[in-house]
């Protein structure tokens, strides 16, 4: 039987900047991952960091190539119509920012100050399971290099993503499930080609939505929505191009570069959050907890804050004993998370082609709504509020 303070269940975005978080304090912990390391540095996932997240990764040590390579955006645009239309974020935030930098380079660079601080991270780990998570003495089991072994913690995190087995793991009638799943799903490609733009455009337009975003000079990252039972073999590279040039096309002439292709895959879209976000000695995080659809670009950044508010809570328990941190864990995070639910969503009815539209009324509904967020300052400003990452401030009540 091995000891540590705070078992760390998945090694992505949530459970490595808690165990550096944790670590920075002094406070132990052991982080196992399920999969390989050269899996989680290579999955494509999101791209888009709030400047919070930037702001916290930099804190953390680990920021340094994130500064070099990551690009820095004061914009986006949404293109409808065949027109675009500029939403400046940081005019409009008080000079806040987002950075576009992957996801599992975030996720590299955390593996790297992880190991450099010799803290255990033990990949590839099997079987595991969560023990006497309502008694005080919590234990995870699993198996590793072929051998059990028993973690006895004071507190686990199931940082192990949405079909991680955390979540899944705790009693029958605890969490209250809401979710909603949408007709749409993404088809995501990473191309080797300069970005045809210097901004990430969001595009409405009659055959679809699609999303022009990048990860370097040289890199594209791009996405077409497609029906959720849409295979991936029935879109070979030409189609894609193809499709994707005649979403982005304008009044007068739009070219997309294209190239060749380095991922390709299909990505469903769902809503999820799941409460409470902690029961007993575990606490959940990430998207083991809550699950929005990628239009917002939130999924990352909530993972990110909900370890920030977990460590802090943590943190205070271990100096003093105090637990009302630990005790206010799934109500001081669901302020966010239900605003990043409410905004991707909104994000998302926006800007894909509905599924059942008969005579139109939801596409005018949708080309008013984006008409309004590109002509009023506050319809743009709230979008960029919540796009650059909204902070959230105590409720002002009446006198
Ligand atoms: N045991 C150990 N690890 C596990 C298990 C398990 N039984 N099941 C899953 N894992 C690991 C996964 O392999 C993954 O590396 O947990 C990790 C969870 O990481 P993510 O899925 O990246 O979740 P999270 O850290 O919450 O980050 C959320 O990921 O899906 C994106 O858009 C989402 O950007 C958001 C981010
Ligand atoms: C990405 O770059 O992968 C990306 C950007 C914006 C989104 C979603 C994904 O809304």
């Amino acid at each position: 039987m091995s000891r540590t303070q705070v078992g760390i269940v998945g090694a992505g975005p949530a459970g490595l900047t808690l165990g550096q978080l944790l670590h920075r304090e002094g406070i132990e912990t052991i982080i196992l991952e399920d999969r390989s390391r050269h899996y989680v540095e290579h999955r494509v996932r999101a791209g888009v960091l709030e400047q919070g997240t930037v702001d916290l990764l930099t804190e953390l040590g680990v920021g340094e190539r994130m500064r070099r390579e990551g690009m820095v955006h004061h914009g986006i645009e949404l293109r409808f119509g065949g027109r675009g239309h500029r939403i400046p974020l940081s005019d409009l935030t008080g000079g806040r920012a987002i950075t576009l930098y992957g996801q599992q380079e975030v996720v590299k660079d955390l593996i790297a100050a992880r190991l450099e601080s010799g803290a255990p991270l033990l990949f590839e780990v099997d079987d595991v399971g969560l023990h006497g998570v309502e008694d005080d003495h919590p234990v995870i089991r699993y198996r590793h290099d072929g051998a059990e072994d028993e973690l006895a913690c004071d507190v686990i995190a199931g940082c192990d993503g949405y079909h991680g087995i955390c979540r899944p793991s705790l009693p029958d009638g605890v969490l209250t499930v809401y979710e909603r799943e949408y007709p749409h799903a993404w088809l995501g490609i990473l191309a080797d080609v300069a970005p045809s733009t210097e901004e990430l455009i969001y595009c409405h337009s009659d055959r679809g939505f699609a999303l022009h975003s990048m990860r370097s000079p040289e890199v594209s990252r791009l996405y077409l929505q497609v029906d959720p039972d849409e295979d991936i073999a029935d879109w070979p590279d030409e189609r894609i191009w193809e499709e994707l040039q005649r979403r982005f096309d304008t009044e007068d002439g739009w070219t997309l570069r294209s190239g060749p292709t380095l991922e390709k895959g299909i990505t469903p879209m769902r809503s999820v959050v799941a409460e409470p976000m902690q029961h007993g000695r575990l606490y959940l995080a990430g998207d083991a907890v809550h699950i929005v659809p990628p239009t917002g670009a939130k999924g990352l950044n909530l993972a990110v804050s909900d370890v920030r508010y977990l460590a802090a809570a943590l943190v205070e328990w271990y100096r003093s004993g105090d637990d009302s941190g630990l005790q206010a864990y799934t109500a001081t995070c669901l302020r966010r998370v239900w605003r990043a639910q409410h905004f991707s969503q909104w994000m998302t009815s926006m800007l894909h082609r509905p599924q059942h539209d008969p005579g139109g009324y939801e596409r005018r509904l949708q080309l008013a709504q984006l008409e309004y967020v590109c002509s009023s300052g506050a319809a743009a400003a709230s979008l960029a509020e919540n796009y650059v990452g909204w902070e959230p401030s105590p409720i002002p009540s009446r006198a």
